[in-house]
């Protein structure tokens, strides 16, 4: 095969992914490649990645409990703090019992896994993240899509199915920043042949968890909690079967315990709620900014602003543009996103500023004029 052909052509497409090196913490001012920036594309939603209290209870875990977890759950690897940050999340959203994974990708493919010989269809809101797709693909049932957000759609073919199946969403979209209705969705599903799943890895934290009877819930720990991991939750026989059945969960080590005596710690500051609120004043302000700049952002309450522009070539130079000014705004494109439909997408979080979201967006304006 040739590697560098193949290269050249995503290149000409401009479609060439790279990696930028950062030499500081996640926070929202970092050094990137040897500049200072401030940074618009972190899920740290809640700017916990660098906070003095997280990282002090990482220290402590770690005196605690070592470096890594040394096995799986199911061999040696299962410590108290994973237990205790399971007891702790499964209280907090008002479910049975959690379940702790090495990755949202992993905990996504690990209830697909585990459901492998109980369902027979699945539906799938078109603009779910890649892992749901993966895990869709990986137990071999069609990938059957309906229209992003559109009940309607999911309630045709709905009427399609037969036999057991599970309907799956996001809840916060990862590249639109809007969100499912999930009351409306719980209300159309035949319980209990249909299974509804959310995947919740830009809410949790930011939004009031909304889990509907009987469903199964996944979050991530990577974003607002702002370290690693991630989490399934739901009724006690279900977290039960996914601990016998799925193999991304059997078969990996488990997460530092480490992380897990931090993640009792952002748990708690998310309970306070402080940084939420200071979120949810930076994404108000961006908003009105916008809408004052006359910049058309799509409709958006989360911490994601996505603005399309189309083309991958102008999403890359206004992304590249906006870097040297100082902001650093990752351009989403194909194929994360449809064609034609390349954008810029701005992450929010507690520790932005009001001036620093002025700049950027005038930075913005005229970089698009
Ligand atoms: C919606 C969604 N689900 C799942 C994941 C995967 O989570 P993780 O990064 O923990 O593997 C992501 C992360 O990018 C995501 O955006």
């Amino acid at each position: 095969m040739n590697f560098s052909e193949k290269i050249s052509a995503i290149e000409q497409n401009d479609l060439l992914r790279i990696r930028k090196i950062a030499q500081s913490a996640q926070n929202t001012e970092m050094l990137i490649d040897g500049k200072k920036i401030i940074n618009f594309c972190s899920n740290d939603y809640l700017s916990l990645a660098d906070h003095p209290q997280v990282k002090e209870a990482l220290i402590d875990g770690i005196n605690r409990f070592g470096t890594g977890s040394g096995a799986s759950h199911l061999v040696s690897g299962h410590s108290e703090a994973h237990h205790q940050l399971e007891e702790q999340l499964a209280e907090h959203l008002g479910q049975q019992r959690a379940l702790l994974f090495s990755s949202g990708y992993s905990a996504n493919l690990g209830v697909f896994s585990a459901l492998r010989d109980d369902i027979e269809w699945t539906l799938q809101d078109k603009l779910n993240h890649a892992s749901l797709i993966d895990g869709n693909r990986l137990i071999g049932l069609p990938v059957k899509r309906y229209l992003h957000n559109n009940i309607g759609s999911l309630e045709t073919k709905l009427k399609k199915q037969n036999g057991k199946g599970l309907v799956v969403t996001d809840h916060v979209f990862s590249m639109d920043g809007d969100q499912a209705d999930l009351d409306q969705i719980d209300a159309i599903i035949d319980k209990p042949n249909t299974l509804l799943m959310q995947d919740d890895a830009h809410g949790f934290g930011v939004f009031e968890p909304n889990i509907p009877h009987q469903s199964i819930y996944m979050a991530t720990l990577g974003k607002a909690a702002g370290l690693m991991g991630a989490f399934v939750s739901g009724e006690e026989d279900f977290i039960e079967f996914l601990i016998q059945k799925s193999r991304p969960y059997i078969y990996t080590t488990a997460i530092s315990p480490a992380i897990c005596v931090a993640a009792v710690k952002s748990l708690e500051l998310i309970k306070k709620g402080e940084q939420k609120e200071k979120l949810f004043s930076n994404i108000s302000y961006f908003r009105s900014c916008a809408d004052s700049l006359k910049l058309e952002f799509e409709p958006s309450h989360s911490g994601i602003q996505p603005l399309v522009v189309g083309s991958s070539d102008k999403a890359l130079n206004y992304s590249s543009r906006l870097f040297q000014a100082g902001f650093f705004v990752s351009a989403i494109r194909p194929p994360t996103v449809p064609p034609n439909t390349a954008r810029l997408r701005f992450t929010l979080s507690a520790n932005h500023n009001f001036q620093q979201i002025e700049s950027l967006l005038q930075n913005v304006k005229d970089v698009m004029a």
